[in-house]
């Protein structure tokens, strides 16, 4: 077992170019079998996720390396058309393969992802657009099997803009003949790297950023390559760090647009923030204000994946902070463990209410997941004393090395083996 030393009151300084994106990197992995060829993936981030993504890819029959920093996937010889329960287990957004699968082979057998620590993940909205474009799927003791014998474009309409939906969609219209077209298509900044990818492959793939996405299903495909975008989420964590702390950081590699709802709060917070194209300088004095309600909504809305880091950043602050959680049901499960370390933060379902304390202490803590795994972190920075932390495994999802990166900006937090 590892745990997570972390010793609070350091400021942070420095500079940090930010991992590839995790949400970014596994539809990119997924899409790579919609060709038969060779892909090279650059600023791949090494994380449990894309190893999850990779034994599904090497399940399936295809070739995997890594050379210089770059995942090589190799599909030419693609025989497999089933993923195992085991595999599918390891990762909630490995339903992501569907899609690809399908407009590959015509036919997939996968078991149903499940729910999460984040509450219920359905997959209504994945299915339904498969269903549409003539694949029959039957679900029958937890495994999904879909057969396509031809897929024809359809006009799908999604009921709320979900990004694996959305994903999904726009894979599995690559095998559909004609053109199909999303409406309410999730706008997230990964939409628009999945169409880049598809459309280096030789797909024809518009619209991604905006909600109407078109697809051109049935174009020759080829290899491709394709360099990750930075991890928006990753930065966005240790912004709220250097918030929190106090100090000068200056963060490289993730464009400062998609990142404006959580810089803006952060600027309502007290920092001062300055941003250019791929860089964001922040400088905080260490004590911020509360800021005006924080409501998760899909992109360009507030992330719900960065809410966490932000209420963790305003432990704190001198006032109290709302959180409207609008996506996931259960996104507050670390709150619990932040109370052992002397926060005030009070729920009621989809409520959170932050009122600032003076100090917080160290504590041992488990991390309940991801991202709030990663507040924990962010609240062990500014508390007095140590704290231990259990449970890394949900860190490491998404996380190259949570304390590579805060070391380098002066943080004094160091991995263990227990
Ligand atoms: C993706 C991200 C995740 C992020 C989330 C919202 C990846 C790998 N994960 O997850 O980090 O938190 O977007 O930005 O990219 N829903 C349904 N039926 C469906 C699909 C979704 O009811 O068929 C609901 C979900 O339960 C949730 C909401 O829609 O309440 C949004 O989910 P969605 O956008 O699909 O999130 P994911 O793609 O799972």
């Amino acid at each position: 077992m590892q745990e997570l030393f972390v010793e609070g009151g350091n400021r942070l300084c420095g500079e940090l170019t930010i991992q590839g994106s995790k949400n970014g990197v596994l539809p990119v992995l997924a899409a790579t079998i919609v060709c038969a060829g060779e892909c090279r993936v650059e600023n791949c981030p090494h994380l449990s996720d894309v190893d999850a993504s990779i034994a599904i890819l090497r399940h399936l029959g295809c070739c995997t390396r890594w050379e210089d920093g770059a995942l090589i996937v190799n599909t030419t010889h693609m025989d497999r058309n089933e993923v195992p329960d085991a595999l599918m287990r390891e990762m909630r957004s490995s339903v992501i393969f569907l899609g690809a699968i399908l407009a590959r082979q015509g036919e997939a057998v996968l078991s149903y992802p499940g729910g999460c620590e984040l509450g219920p993940r359905p997959i209504d909205m994945h299915l339904a657009a498969l269903r549409a474009l003539g694949a029959e799927i039957e679900e029958c003791g937890g495994t999904l099997r879909c057969t396509a014998k031809v897929m024809t474009a359809a006009e799908l309409v999604l009921p709320m803009p979900s990004v694996g939906a959305t994903e999904n969609a726009i894979l599995a219209a690559c095998g559909a003949e004609g053109t199909t077209v999303i409406y309410n298509a999730a706008r997230e900044p990964e939409i628009t790297e999945l169409q880049d990818f598809l459309n280096a492959m030789g797909a024809e793939v518009c619209g991604a950023g905006g909600s109407i996405v078109t697809v051109t299903g049935k174009r020759t495909l080829h290899g491709g390559a394709h360099r990750v975008i930075g991890d928006r989420i990753v930065e966005a964590t240790y912004l709220c760090a250097a918030a929190e702390c106090g100090g000068e950081v200056r963060l490289h590699g993730v464009d400062y647009r998609a990142l404006s709802t959580v810089t803006a709060a952060l600027s309502e917070a007290g920092c001062e923030i300055q941003s250019e194209e791929e860089t964001v300088t922040l400088r905080s004095g260490g004590r911020l204000r509360a800021i005006r309600p924080v409501r998760t909504a899909p992109y360009p809305g507030f992330p719900t994946d960065a809410q966490p880091a932000l209420m963790a950043a305003l432990l704190r602050s001198a006032g109290s902070t709302v959180f409207v959680e609008n996506i996931f049901e259960n996104r507050f499960r670390h709150v619990d463990e932040l109370a052992r370390m002397g926060a005030d933060v009070r729920v009621a379902g989809r409520v959170a209410v932050v009122s600032g304390v003076r100090t917080l202490h160290g504590a041992r803590v488990k991390c309940t997941d991801l991202r709030g795994g990663a507040a924990l972190v962010l609240a062990g920075l500014q508390a007095e004393g140590e704290t231990r932390l259990t449970l890394l495994e949900h860190i490491d999802r998404g996380y190259e090395s949570i304390e590579r990166d805060l070391s380098a900006l002066g943080a004094r937090i160091e991995r263990r083996n227990a």
